[in-house]
């Protein structure tokens, strides 16, 4: 079997070091491993596919003689170094949200479009954790009954909001349970208090009173799902749960829906698990999401509000199927497609 070398940028971060641990659960066919992050971390060693590894600082030449990297080391690093990846020959899949809307770069959900990797030109981009999950219940009923619009609210996990997201919160609730500060407490990740409580503000706001997060669920939901008219409709809240994300989803489409059809639809789709049984409690949960490779779809019901409309509840791990995993799996379809080498 061929094997790749393949790199990391940010690997000492939350999504870097998940990028680790999927390699190695996946038994991906890696002959080199190449771990980088900033010059603050170089030097460090760190145990990975059975071997030491020391992290090095990331450079241009960095890429040199590797076929794959991929870039979990936000926007800034992404656009700074993606194209130097591409010059050395080394396909970048990125995580951040650089190169996401660019017309040139595939942004895929291998189940979804996997079909899109064969025109890239060596950047490819991960879509938004959120986006992600949220396409991986929607996406199955589209091809069966016709999306025509959606809305969404997702309930964030800390630590999407990188590694310092769950210190925040345990930080948060020593002081509350407690009644003072944990000694060394670092400064908080959010813009008000997490820990029993729930923001309702992800990334930045725009003029039209929306988040940034919030409309990358419209704009990458149309180009995944190449419906570049598609009416979503979306708000982003931050919840005190550590990992896993969920979303409630309120879809209307073209077709009458049926929920047997639908179920089915959900039931048949290659990563997604469908967990509903109200009778018995048995619904997708954050807490059962963490760590799995699958997504969670359940409180499946005919939306009462809308014509033709579903409702219904995701779970994933964002840190998996929202970035790490996907990623890993979109290098991994570039490889079955044998279309890593057609860099333009
Ligand atoms: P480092 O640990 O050396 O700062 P998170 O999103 O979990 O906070 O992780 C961010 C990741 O991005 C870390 O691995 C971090 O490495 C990496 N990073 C930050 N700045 C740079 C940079 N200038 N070059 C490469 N990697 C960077």
């Amino acid at each position: 079997m061929k094997k790749y070398r393949i790199g990391i940028v940010g690997a000492t971060g939350a999504v870097g070091q998940e990028i680790i641990k999927l390699l190695e659960k996946r038994e991906f066919p890696a002959s080199e491993l190449r771990l980088l992050a900033s010059s603050r971390s170089a030097g460090i060693e760190l145990e990975a596919l059975g071997q030491t590894h020391k992290i090095q600082e990331t450079t241009p030449e960095s890429f040199k003689d590797l076929d794959i990297a991929i870039f979990s080391a936000g926007s800034e690093n992404s656009v700074k170094f993606a194209h130097e990846a591409v010059k050395r020959d080394c396909v970048a899949i990125d995580n951040s949200s650089a190169f996401r809307m660019d017309s040139s770069v595939p942004l895929v959900v291998p189940e979804i479009n996997p079909q899109d990797l064969d025109g890239h030109q060596g950047i490819v981009a991960n879509p938004n954790c959120s986006s992600a999950i949220t396409l991986m219940a929607i996406y199955p009923l589209h091809k069966r009954f016709g999306l025509k619009k959606f809305y969404a609210s997702t309930y964030q996990a800390v630590s999407g909001a990188g590694a310092m997201g769950p210190i925040s919160l345990d930080q948060e609730v020593t002081e509350m349970v407690t009644g003072a500060p944990p000694p060394n407490a670092q400064p908080s990740s959010f813009p008000h208090p997490i820990a029993f409580n729930l923001i309702p503000h992800v990334d930045q706001f725009r003029e039209d009173g929306y988040t940034k997060e919030e409309l990358k669920m419209r704009n990458e939901s149309r180009k995944i799902l190449s419906l570049p008219s598609l009416r979503v409709s979306c708000t982003c809240v931050r919840v005190p749960v550590y990992r896993a994300h969920s979303i409630s989803i309120n879809a209307e489409f073209s077709d009458s829906v049926n929920l047997p059809d639908a179920k089915q639809a959900l039931s048949n789709f290659e990563g997604l698990e469908f967990v509903d049984n109200p009778e018995e409690m048995l619904y997708p949960m954050p807490i059962y999401s963490s760590e799995k490779e699958n997504c969670h779809v359940g409180r499946l019901r005919v939306d009462h509000a809308s014509d033709n409309g579903l409702a219904l509840w995701v779970t994933g791990d964002q840190l998996w199927k929202g970035a790490a995993l996907n990623a890993i799996q979109i290098a991994e379809e570039m490889i079955q497609r044998n279309c890593l080498r057609k860099i333009i």
